[in-house]
C-alpha cells in the first residue's frame, strides 16, 4: 500500500493562529493559501464541490442549531467538528495538557458544601432551578458567579474549588458530550462535580460512582441526600475521589487520550484517510491481494494502525483462527515488534502514564465514530469477525491502546 501523502490546504486565516500549537502528525498536511493549488478541504461551504467543507466548532448546538451533526451534514459539509464524539473529528474541551487532572487533592475547609461559578442566569435548561431547588432543601452554596452571588468573585477558580466537597457543573445546555471546563476544572481541583448538563455525562467520569448527576429536576432532592450523606462520612467520600489516587478508568483514559492528538492533525488524517480510500477504488488496488489460499487454508491480510496515527501495520491471520483472541494477540505482536510508543505516552500525567508495555483497550473499523468506537461498538463474537474480515477484504482497524 503505498504512503499517501496529502496536501490539505485549508483557507482560513483565523485557523492559521492555531497551526502551532502542533508540532508533528503523521500527516504532512499544511494549512493556508497557495494560489497554485486547490485545497482539499476549506473551512466553510466551498463553491467547488471538489473542496470538501469543513465545519468547526465547539458551540452548542442547543445555541447553534447549525452545529448539530445531521443539520451540518444536510447543508453540505463534509467534515463536521464539534464537541460531539459522533462528529467526524470531534473537537472537545478536554486534554491532559489543558487539565492537571492527576493534581493531588486538598483539605476540605469550607463550610458551604458546594461552590458555584454560574454566570448566567438565563441558560435554556433548568440549571437555576436545580440551584434554586439545592438551596431550598437546606444544601449550603458558595457562589462566586453573577447568579445568586454571595462571594467576591474575584479569585483563582480551580484553587477556590479545591477547599469545597462539591462543586455545580451546571452547563448551560443538556447536550450530549458538550462538556466545558466547568465539569474538568472541577476534576483538576479534586471536587465531585455535580452536574447539569450531558445526558451521559457518566461517560466523562473518571470512575464509576464519581460524578453526581441531576438529569432532571426530580433527582435533585436525591442527589442533595447523597452530598449530606458524603459530607458526614469522610470516608465513604474519600471513596468517591478514590480515582484521584488509583488513577481513573480505562474508560477515561480512552476519552482523554484522543485530545493527546490536536485536532487539526486528527483533522488532516481524517481527509488522507478519505483520499486513501477513493483511491482505493481504482483498479490497480482492487486486484492486490487481500488473502491467499493453500491446501492449508487462507491467511487473510489486515491493516492495524493505532488512533492518532495514519500509518497502517499489516498483520496476518488464519482462516480457522478468526478469533477475536487471534486478533489480539496480532495486533500486540506486531506492536510489541515495532516498539511501538502509544501516542498519548507523553501527554499523560506520569503517574497514569503505565509501563512500556501495550494494553489494548478497542479494536474497530477504522471510520466509525469516535462514540461508536468508545462506548457502542464491538465485535460479538469469534463469528461475527470472520463475517468481518470474509467480507471486508484488507479490512482496515484502528486500536486504542491505554
Ligand atoms: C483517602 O484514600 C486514600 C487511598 O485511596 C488514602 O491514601 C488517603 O489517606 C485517604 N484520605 C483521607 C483523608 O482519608
Ligand atoms: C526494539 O527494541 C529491541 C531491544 O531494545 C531491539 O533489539 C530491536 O531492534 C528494536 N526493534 C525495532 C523495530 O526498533
Amino acid at each position: 500500500m503505498p504512503l499517501l501523502v496529502a496536501l490539505v490546504v485549508l483557507a482560513e486565516i483565523a485557523f492559521l493562529s492555531r497551526i502551532d500549537e502542533w508540532s508533528s502528525c503523521d500527516v504532512d498536511c499544511d494549512f493556508g493559501f497557495a494560489n497554485d493549488k486547490v485545497p482539499d478541504a476549506a473551512f466553510g461551504l466551498p463553491h467547488d464541490p471538489a473542496i470538501a467543507g469543513v465545519l468547526r466548532s465547539m458551540e452548542s448546538s442547543h445555541y447553534y442549531p447549525e452545529n448539530d451533526v445531521g443539520m451540518a451534514r444536510r447543508r453540505g459539509y463534509k467534515v463536521v467538528m464539534t464537541t460531539s464524539l459522533s462528529s467526524d473529528v470531534p473537537v472537545g474541551y478536554f486534554s491532559w495538557a489543558e487539565y492537571d487532572i492527576m493534581s493531588p487533592i486538598r483539605q476540605k475547609t469550607e463550610d458551604a458544601l458546594a461552590a458555584a461559578f454560574i454566570s448566567n442566569c438565563g441558560a435554556r435548561n433548568f440549571r437555576l432551578q436545580a440551584l434554586d431547588m439545592l438551596e431550598e432543601l437546606g444544601i449550603k452554596i458558595d457562589s462566586y458567579g453573577s447568579c445568586h452571588r454571595n462571594r467576591d468573585g474575584n479569585v483563582n477558580k480551580v484553587e477556590t474549588l479545591k477547599r469545597y466537597r462539591f462543586s455545580l457543573a451546571f452547563e448551560n445546555s443538556n447536550e450530549v458530550d458538550y462538556v466545558t471546563e466547568k465539569y474538568f476544572q472541577s476534576l483538576v481541583a479534586g471536587t465531585i462535580p455535580v452536574v447539569v448538563g450531558a445526558p451521559n455525562i457518566q461517560d466523562f467520569a473518571p470512575s464509576p460512582g464519581s460524578v453526581l448527576h441531576i438529569k432532571e429536576l426530580h433527582d435533585v432532592a436525591s442527589v442533595a441526600k447523597t452530598m449530606r450523606d458524603l459530607a458526614a462520612n469522610p470516608d465513604a467520600y474519600n471513596h468517591t475521589l478514590r480515582w484521584k489516587y488509583e488513577g481513573p478508568s480505562d474508560s477515561f483514559k480512552a476519552l482523554m487520550d484522543m485530545a493527546a492528538v490536536h485536532s487539526s492533525c486528527r483533522l488532516c488524517i481524517h481527509l488522507a484517510t478519505k483520499i486513501h480510500d477513493e483511491e482505493e477504488k481504482n483498479a490497480a488496488f482492487q486486484n492486490r491481494p487481500c488473502h491467499c489460499t493453500s491446501s492449508s487454508g487462507t491467511v487473510y491480510h489486515l491493516f492495524v494502525r493505532e488512533r492518532g496515527r495514519f500509518k497502517m501495520e499489516s498483520i496476518y491471520l488464519r482462516s480457522g483462527k478468526l478469533t477475536l483472541e487471534a486478533l489480539k494477540s496480532a495486533v500486540l505482536a506486531k506492536f510489541r515488534s515495532l516498539n511501538h510508543t502509544s501516542i498519548w505516552k507523553k501527554e499523560r500525567p506520569a503517574m497514569i502514564r503505565g509501563g512500556n508495555d501495550l494494553k489494548i483497550y478497542r479494536i474497530y473499523p477504522v471510520g466509525i465514530t469516535q462514540q461508536k468506537a468508545l462506548y457502542t461498538f464491538q465485535f460479538d463474537d469469534d463469528a461475527e469477525l470472520e463475517k468481518y474480515i470474509e467480507s471486508n477484504s484488507c479490512a482496515k482497524l484502528e486500536v486504542i491502546f491505554v
